[in-house]
């Protein structure tokens, strides 16, 4: 399995001011770019990715959005507006969740009112934890021994308490090189060199 959480900090967490926020600052297409390049291929899709969107702008608690490639149905295409659509969905049924509740949604698609905090504990149990850094180690010379769990934040840098704690929990940092990316980018520079090793 390969997993990505994407930390989008500035996201808001119902489903209209979500679609209300692509080409604002809030850059809500973000999330539908990195969905895309994490799950999708042409003609099909990978079936052994997860994907976890956390949104942070929220009044009450984050929402986590999480797609399970292995179990996804049709999302009603790739494009920005079907994946922001999918994400809107999710975060309607999730008016009124308590914390730390969780919900299915459709077919590979749940939600979760869960921290990104709370949810990188949960994953470093289950996976190798990356966070994506250009001062990091470079890609090509980190070895992976475990199911990698890459961590990313949207336009928005990690607050440097995040780097600690993610650090506390075993995450180590690697790099893409010295260019700042977007996150979709690194997803699909981390595909490949996955991809590559397996081969
Ligand atoms: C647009 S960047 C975030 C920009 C933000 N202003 C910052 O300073 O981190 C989105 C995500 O991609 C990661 N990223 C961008 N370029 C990278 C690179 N060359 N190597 C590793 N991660 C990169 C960042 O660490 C972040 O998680």
């Amino acid at each position: 399995m390969r997993a990505f959480v994407l930390r989008a900090r500035s996201t808001p967490v119902d489903g209209a001011s979500l679609l209300a926020s692509v080409g604002t600052g809030a850059h809500g297409e973000i999330l539908a770019h990195t969905l895309m390049n994490a799950i999708y291929l042409a003609q099909s899709h990978r079936d052994d990715v997860i994907v976890h969107l956390v949104l942070e702008r929220s009044p009450d608690y984050s929402r986590t959005v999480t797609f399970d490639s292995r179990e996804i149905g049709d999302t009603g295409g790739f494009h920005e507006q079907a994946l922001l659509g999918t994400i809107a969905r999710a975060l309607d049924a999730s008016r009124g969740m308590g914390k730390e509740e969780a919900r299915a949604v459709e077919p590979g698609v749940s939600v979760r009112t869960v921290s990104f905090e709370r949810l990188a504990q949960e994953l470093a149990t289950r996976f190798q934890l990356f966070v994506m850094d250009r001062k990091g180690t470079p890609i090509r010379d980190q070895p992976f021994t475990r199911a990698p769990c890459f961590l990313l934040t949207d336009h928005l840098p990690m607050p440097k308490k995040g780097f600690s704690s993610l650090e506390r929990l075993g995450a180590e940092r690697i790099s893409l090189g010295r260019r700042m990316l977007f996150a979709s980018q690194c997803v699909v520079l981390l595909h490949h060199e996955l991809d590559c090793r397996e081969r």
